[in-house]
């Protein structure tokens, strides 16, 4: 009998039942689509056994740093199915990395549609060319170029889909899209990452129809925005909304403070830190940011919630008071002379969360309109530099 870890079918199988068990791919043509599209073949060199598992696989790393990598599979199947590419369709991938992505938007967009897919470099569109060829796709039109602009001139695109983090919604992007067309793209709100699929209304405003959880390299060139963290102190760093200008250095200080810690029931997880309540209270409560320290051990004093590669928490800071999100055991730490007021508004945007009902990203609705147009709806409003976004669950 061959090892399934060795046989490419094999593990093509097993990887797609998987994504079919949990949720990922669920309508048959996306199922068939991973099924038919030999994932090893844009890996060359990567053991069949890694080229099928469920993660991704970084493809090009400078100074440590992934700058290409073929997506996680059950976040592309996540994906696909936000997109909802139909026959016919003309689709723009920004992104195209490996180039197997694009070959499953092919399979389903059909003879009758057509897949652009650019990336900004080179080399890796050279190399997905060479995998495209060995797989026997033929049909997608890659370009070179900084995806940030999209590719004009062969818009319209009835879906443009951003296979890297953006932090803003580009005039470009909206401007290529056919009337009612969808954007999907991995993007930076409140500081988290959300793979939001945008539908084009007829009045401009771009409204999401569904939301999830994602992260993804970000995008280089023009796109680029600004850094995801800043310094707070060795060891430290801060994650802060779109806009907010907090006191650092005033942080710094006070982490040394150690107040009360306020009982509360429920533990954190990890994800709360970025989905749930820790993406509301970044929304919604004034001068609220996030911390996060390479300490893989508790800090003296208080207690932040683990991420496999440090410890992450939400806090608020107010003028000289700070109130953080703990665990083991769970509750709010007040540091500094007004750690008090801080907890106070830390506590209101978690009654505030539950009021609203645990609204987690996937029950969000997000609406997008170029900086400066007329707000579009209510709710927690995410000024960016080209768009601005309102977020509100999607049930209010
Ligand atoms: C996660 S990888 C994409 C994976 C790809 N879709 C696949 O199936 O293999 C992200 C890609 O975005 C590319 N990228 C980064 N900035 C870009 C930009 N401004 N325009 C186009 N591509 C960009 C990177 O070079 C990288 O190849």
């Amino acid at each position: 009998m061959t090892d399934p870890g060795s046989d490419p079918a094999q593990a093509r199988a097993r990887l797609v039942r998987g994504l079919r068990t949990h949720g990922c791919a669920i309508t048959p043509a996306v199922v068939e689509a991973f099924l038919a599209m030999p994932r090893h073949l844009f890996l060359p060199g990567v053991p069949i056994a890694d080229a099928y598992a469920d993660e991704a696989v970084p493809t090009q790393v400078v100074d440590g740093v992934a700058t290409s990598s073929a997506s996680q599979p059950s976040m592309m199947a996540i994906m696909l199915e936000q997109l909802a590419p139909a026959p016919g369709h003309r689709v723009l991938e920004i992104g195209a990395g490996t180039g197997y992505n694009a070959a499953l938007l092919t399979r389903l967009v059909g003879p009758s549609g057509r897949v652009v897919s650019v990336d900004i470099d080179e080399e890796l569109v050279e190399r997905a060319a060479r995998h495209l060829a060995e797989a026997g796709v033929t049909g997608v039109d890659l370009r070179v170029g900084d995806g940030a602009l999209g590719v004009p001139d062969a818009a319209p695109y009835d879906r443009i889909v951003l296979t890297v983090g953006s932090w803003d919604v580009r005039p470009e992007w909206v401007a290529q899209l056919t009337p009612g067309g969808r954007l999907l793209l991995p993007l930076t709100v409140g500081g988290s990452q959300l793979s939001v699929a945008f539908d084009l209304r007829p009045d401009g405003v771009l409204e999401s129809r569904s939301v999830r959880s994602c992260a993804f390299i970000r995008l280089r060139g023009a796109g680029a925005g600004p850094e995801a963290t800043e310094p707070v102190r060795p060891g430290w760093l801060a994650q802060v909304p779109e806009g907010a200008q907090p006191d650092l250095d005033l942080v710094a200080t006070m982490l040394d403070e150690p107040g009360k810690l306020h009982r509360s029931a429920g533990a954190l997880e990890r994800a709360d830190v970025w989905d749930g309540l820790g993406l509301w209270l970044m929304l919604t409560v004034p001068g609220a940011l996030r911390l996060l320290t390479s300490d893989a051990e508790d800090p003296p004093g208080y207690w932040l919630v683990p991420t496999g590669q440090g410890r992450a928490t939400v806090a608020v800071a107010v003028p000289d008071g700070l109130a953080a999100l703990v665990t083991e055991p769970s509750g709010v730490r007040a540091f500094g002379a007004q750690g008090e007021t801080a907890v106070r508004r830390l506590r209101a945007g978690i009654d505030a969360w539950y009021a609203a009902g645990c609204p987690h990203a996937a029950d969000l609705r997000i609406l997008a309109v170029p900086a400066g147009a007329a707000l579009p709806g209510e709710g927690a409003v995410v000024e960016k530099e080209l768009s601005r976004l309102v977020v509100a669950p999607a049930r209010a």
